[in-house]
């Protein structure tokens, strides 16, 4: 007897899911097992690009999550509500979930799988971070023997195929933005990718598969790129690196001296989205366009990097589809016990270090008057509190000041904002436009 599903949402990722599932030659075999049993649609009258049964159709989303006959339950509205009471009563009424909702898991996630774990159910979201990558199950299951230092990521595809325009074309972020909403490349209302929500909703979730915990989102340190200028990309790219957004989870560096250590014991994680210098050598570096990669860095295997489409029907429909077949083949065997490879049994929150407690390189841009002795003074703020230059360039002019750029050795944030405030009052500085973070 085949798998039942009941499918909320037939939008782009919806409609993929089923013309895969329906278009089953040549894949995997217990495919065709899936039944599609119910769809839950907003409105009946809408054309639709799959032929389903008149009968598969309903409005009536609550009832297929309440449907005994429904096995599975996909979650391909998105957004927060219903999505997320619908989970939580498919949960309920003993259903496997998957979900393409990064939004819904990185807030709701410890009630999500408190509800699950006591319900003896799954809840499977491959799809929910690098559209058609596998990343999720790799995490849970294949380096799930490693122990983990970092996860970097490039995992907004909008942002990063702006930002690749304008590295490319020497285009400001506000041309560039607008060409990409007319090209349908950017959402009408950009907000939840350029500020960097959409990156931090992501990492969350690859945070605590990671480091094995569960990560409040409000801890997540988030910057987006709409401050990023083409003459910061400018100089980037002549001091040898380019800008990404990055989304980092890692392990706090201990911070220099003269600051104390941080306990290694409680060894916090740092988990933040900023745009940052990237060296042009790193593999992260290269990855342009609307593509999505993670790079995962632990013992023993070093570096893996996954790479791949972060969105799209087609990409999403796979890693929603891969769920579902995980979900089969667990149906199908006998085993009482819930296989914990498929899991989250997290208990305890990671502890997150706050943003002043990153240690990490800077790049800084200053517009000053143009006097003797300005760097001079520059420097004396920055040793007053232990930062040290690794470059220091003056080649332009805006205007009447002088554009001096510098890149700075790992400095604990807080003394460098120290620094920064001190250097704000300095009479021959006019203004700080640019503060980026280097890998
Ligand atoms: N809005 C996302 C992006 C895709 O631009 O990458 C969906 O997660």
């Amino acid at each position: 007897m085949g798998v039942k599903l009941g499918i909320l949402g037939l939008g782009t990722v919806g409609t993929g899911t089923v013309q895969l599932i329906q278009d089953h030659a040549g894949r995997h075999p217990l495919l065709q097992d899936v039944e599609i049993y119910r769809v839950g649609v907003r409105s009946l009258d809408k054309t639709r690009a799959v032929n389903l049964p008149e009968s598969v159709l309903t409005t009536d989303l609550k009832a297929i999550v309440t449907d005994p006959q429904v096995d599975i339950v996909v979650e391909v509205i998105g957004g927060l509500e219903p999505a997320r009471s619908l989970i939580l009563k498919a949960i309920e009424h003993g259903k496997h979930v998957v979900t393409a909702n990064k939004a819904v898991i990185s807030r709701f996630g410890d009630e999500i799988f408190t509800a699950a774990n006591k319900a003896g159910v799954y809840v499977m979201l491959e799809a929910a971070v690098g559209g058609g990558i596998p990343v999720i199950q790799p995490l849970k299951q294949s380096l799930s023997v490693n122990r983990i230092h970092a996860v970097t990521g490039i995992v907004n595809g909008t942002t990063n195929y702006i930002l690749t325009r304008m590295q490319t074309e020497g285009s400001s972020f506000d041309d560039v933005l607008a060409d990409a909403q007319r090209l349908g490349y950017a959402e009408a209302d950009p907000t939840a990718d350029v500020d960097g929500l959409d990156a931090a909703d992501k990492i969350s979730i690859l945070a605590s598969l990671a480091f094995a915990g569960r990560i409040k989102l409000q801890d997540v340190y988030c910057e987006g790129i709409r401050q990023v200028s083409k003459t910061d990309i400018a100089y980037a790219d002549k001091l040898g690196f380019v800008i990404k957004l990055l989304a980092i989870a890692k392990q706090n560096s201990l911070p220099p001296s003269p600051h104390p250590p941080i306990s290694p014991s409680s060894s916090p994680l740092s988990v933040r989205v900023h745009p940052t210098l990237v060296p042009k050598a790193h593999p992260l570096a290269s990855i342009n366009g609307v593509y999505n990669a993670i790079l995962v860095e632990g013992e023993p295997i070093r570096q893996v990097m996954f790479f791949g489409p972060g969105a799209g029907a087609g990409p999403t429909a796979s890693a929603v589809s891969s769920d579902i077949l995980h979900l089969v083949a667990t149906l199908k065997s006998s085993t009482a016990t819930p296989n914990p490879l498929l899991t989250c049994g997290h208990q305890d929150y990671c502890q997150i270090a706050p943003i002043e407690e990153l240690v990490t390189r800077f790049y800084a841009r200053f517009l000053t008057k143009d006097q003797p002795g300005v760097i001079g003074k520059l420097g004396t703020c920055f040793g007053k509190y232990g930062v040290s230059l690794e470059s220091v360039v003056q080649t332009g002019f805006q205007g009447e000041l002088a554009e001096i750029v510098v890149v700075t050795h790992d400095v604990r944030e807080g003394d460098f904002r120290q620094a920064l405030a001190e250097i704000r009052t300095l009479e021959a500085v006019d203004s700080i436009p640019s503060l980026l973070r280097v890998l």
